[in-house]
């Protein structure tokens, strides 16, 4: 069994994905949230589906080991970052080489880096006349959204498009996607 550590900061839409796809599952489990921010709607979302939720400070993440200790306790063997925005400490990276993944709402390279995270994102894809968006699924390094790719998926933007309306499509895209991506990886390192 393979356990997974789920972070995020947000709605947390891709949480409870992951953790409804994973739920039944022998060889995956969901078995912690991590949220750096007190208020946000993945700490009821975690609530509803039964998973442990946990809040960790800036000081926390990046001047202790208390995040570390926590995925050493839990037994987790990869961390999946939905919405979670910052960037990873070191012990973290040390220890979760190449199993730490991330979702970003663009085609990586473009429309990546520090600032173009959810929204933001979708805006600059409208405000560029961009005629295709998409998901990119990839490894965490030590920088905004460079680390190695895993998989792509594109949808075709239409000029009458909201930023809105792009958000819907990305967000059908990591639906379909993140889950069985994480599933494939998982699968694949045994
Ligand atoms: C998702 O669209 C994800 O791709 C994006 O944040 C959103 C979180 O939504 N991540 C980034 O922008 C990372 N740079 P959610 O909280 O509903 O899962």
């Amino acid at each position: 069994m393979k356990k997974l550590a789920l972070f995020a900061s947000g709605n947390g839409t891709n949480v409870q994905q992951i953790s409804e796809y994973f739920a039944n599952n022998n060889d995956v489990k969901v078995s912690c949230v991590v949220v750096n921010k007190k208020n946000c709607y993945v700490i009821e979302r975690a609530k509803n589906l039964n998973i442990p939720c946990y809040y960790f400070n800036r000081k926390d993440f990046y001047e202790s080991d208390k995040v570390l200790d926590l995925m050493k306790e839990n037994e987790i063997d990869y961390i999946i970052l939905a919405g979670f925005l910052w960037l990873i400490p070191n012990n973290l990276l040390m220890k979760y080489n190449n199993k730490i993944i991330n979702i970003h709402p663009a085609l990586l390279p473009k429309y990546g880096g520090k600032g173009m995270y959810g929204h933001n994102v979708h805006e600059a894809i409208v405000l560029h006349k961009e005629k295709e968006s998409g998901i990119t699924i990839h490894y965490v390094n030590e920088k905004y959204d460079s680390g190695d790719i895993i998989f792509q998926a594109k949808c075709k933007i239409e000029a009458k498009d909201s930023a809105d309306d792009v958000a819907a499509k990305i967000h059908l895209l990591e639906k379909e996607y993140y889950p069985k991506v994480i599933e494939k990886v998982v699968k694949e390192n045994k």
